[in-house]
């Protein structure tokens, strides 16, 4: 791994601002790459709403960060002792970044293009699958969720989407006549907005799950939620998944 922790905070500004523009505000030796993020600190300030609740000391672990854009995340994971984190990203961009970001704070973290889709394609589980920011900008929300269960996932998953709608939470009973249509008007019924133009200037924004819905997709690809630390967030079990769940080969294991 090539240091740069020679580098001047001149220097290192310099190549953050080259290497921009940033998602992640990440301090490298006191510069930070995105001091007007729209969101304030972002994502340090959603970390600390739910970085006690998973494990502090995670040595010997191993973490797939899925959607790593700038890095935060992975740093953080290694920071906390993983013996190995891989952060993936479908952004060439992202991953300079996330680089760069992991080379000034001396953390050794692997990077790699790949899209949540092709996981499969990794051969591989991690005790820690990190699948935050994600869900949202997918058109096939609940096939990645799917393939993370069947392929990578081996017992945690740390979830986080964006949600709109109502926060309340109905029971979802185990079945319902065809002629009883009333329940899908229930605010706290599981929905999945479609965006078929754009919300909040994002082209990438396709599916937003109500709490509801966030929480029923998680189920349904077998992932038990432990927790639900923040809003957003949610920390999972991998168990077995529902019997009548699909399930997906890897894609390189089609032919
Ligand atoms: C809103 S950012 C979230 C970044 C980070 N996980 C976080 O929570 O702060 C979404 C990230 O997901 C990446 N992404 C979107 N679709 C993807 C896909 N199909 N496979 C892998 N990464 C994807 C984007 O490039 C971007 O870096």
């Amino acid at each position: 791994m090539r240091a740069f922790s020679h580098l001047t905070a001149d220097e290192i500004k310099e190549r953050a601002e080259a290497l921009g523009p940033w998602f992640h505000n990440i301090e490298l030796n006191g510069v930070p790459t995105a001091p007007n993020h729209f969101l304030g600190d972002y994502p340090r300030i959603k970390w600390h709403s739910f970085a006690d609740a998973i494990p502090k000391d995670l040595t010997g672990k191993s973490v797939l960060d899925i959607g790593c854009n700038g890095g935060f995340y992975s740093i953080e994971m290694k920071r906390r002792g993983a013996a190995r984190v891989l952060g993936i990203d479908f952004d060439e961009d992202y991953l300079a970044q996330a680089r760069f970001a992991a080379e000034v704070t001396g953390q050794d973290i692997e990077f790699r293009k790949l899209s949540v889709y092709d996981v499969g394609a990794l051969e591989e589980r991690f005790d820690i699958v990190l699948f935050m920011g994600v869900l949202y900008h997918l058109r096939h929300p609940l096939l990645a969720l799917d393939l993370i269960h069947e392929h990578v996932a081996r017992d945690l998953l740390v979830f986080q989407s964006m949600q709109r709608g109502s926060k309340e939470v109905v029971p979802v009973a185990e079945n319902y006549p065809f002629w009883d249509a009333a329940h899908f008007d229930e605010p706290g019924y599981p929905k999945l907005h479609f965006v078929e133009r754009r919300y909040a200037d994002d082209p990438t924004n396709w599916w937003i799950p109500n709490r509801a819905c966030a929480e029923a997709m998680l189920r349904s690809a077998g992932f038990e939620i432990l927790s639900h630390p923040e809003d957003e967030v949610y920390v999972c079990r991998r168990v077995s998944g529902p019997e009548n769940a699909a399930v997906y080969p890897a894609r390189g294991s089609l032919t």
